[in-house]
């Protein structure tokens, strides 16, 4: 009953941002936003979809912004767990590091201008939060289309630009955790013991084989590729579309 409640009320807080017109998504749920943005993956496009998103947010008055893709497993009581962990009126912007160093790129200070740069930056891929408290402090760069000029300023991605925003011009470190996965890491690694405590999964290609969390369920590879479904009925077995009799 918690799950279900507690996935009453997510369903309620998840907006899908989309570069296009969704009519069976609309139909599902009627947090469809769409950007208007490019549907290509380019730094500009991508940059414009976190804009909008960022301006929904700040609209929205919620505690936490969150952004994951849409190849992304979201554990809601864990995510829940961890949120509670940290006030939202703090500055609090956490994630899984994408790379093993802080990126290093060039800041464009002036017209002619640029200087050298270094900070980290969670991976968009794996998902990030960031606290209400910590989203207002970086209006003056990511509100109202300033998102996208910060963005060309270092000519860096959309995640990038976030941690530019929030560790090299803000000054707040990166929380780094553990508990979010992307699918540029071997998913095969998260072992089936520890899947309750994560809070992002994913699935897709790696090194050009196939990755997804190894799970044995009530679905099938074939029909639950991703094995989204499967680890959604092992996690919480009440789902009414999950199947009654199996034992996991
Ligand atoms: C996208 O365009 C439509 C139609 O012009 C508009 O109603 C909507 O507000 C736009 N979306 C955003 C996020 O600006």
């Amino acid at each position: 009953a918690l799950g279900c409640l507690l996935g009453l009320l997510f369903s309620f807080q998840t907006f899908i941002f989309t570069d296009g017109d969704d009519e069976a998504l609309a139909r599902h749920t009627g947090n469809v936003v769409n950007t208007n943005c490019s549907a290509a993956h380019s730094r500009q496009a991508l940059s414009c979809k976190m804009a909008v998103e960022y301006d929904h947010f700040i609209e929205s008055g919620r505690k936490w912004f969150c952004h994951v893709d849409d190849d992304n497993y979201v554990n809601l009581r864990a995510l829940l767990r961890l949120l509670a962990s940290y006030p939202h009126t703090q500055d609090v912007y956490i994630g899984k590091p994408s790379l093993d160093r802080p990126i290093q790129a060039t800041e464009r200070v002036s017209e002619n201008k640029v200087r050298p740069v270094h900070f980290w930056f969670a991976t968009g891929g794996a998902g990030f939060c960031i606290s209400r408290g910590l989203a207002l402090k970086m209006s003056p760069w990511a509100s109202g289309g300033h998102f996208m000029s910060t963005a060309e300023r270092i000519r860096l991605p959309d995640d990038c630009t976030i941690g530019y925003i929030v560790e090299a011009l803000l000054g707040v470190p990166l929380i780094r955790s553990g508990l979010f996965h992307s699918h540029l890491e071997n998913l095969q690694q998260v072992p089936a013991s520890k899947l309750h405590e994560q809070v992002t999964l994913s699935y897709g290609m790696f090194e050009n084989k196939r990755n997804a969390v190894h799970m044995k369920g009530p679905f099938s590879v074939e029909a639950d590729p991703s094995r989204f479904r499967s680890i959604h009925c092992h996690l919480y077995p009440d789902t009414p579309w999950c199947p009654r009799t199996a034992i996991f």
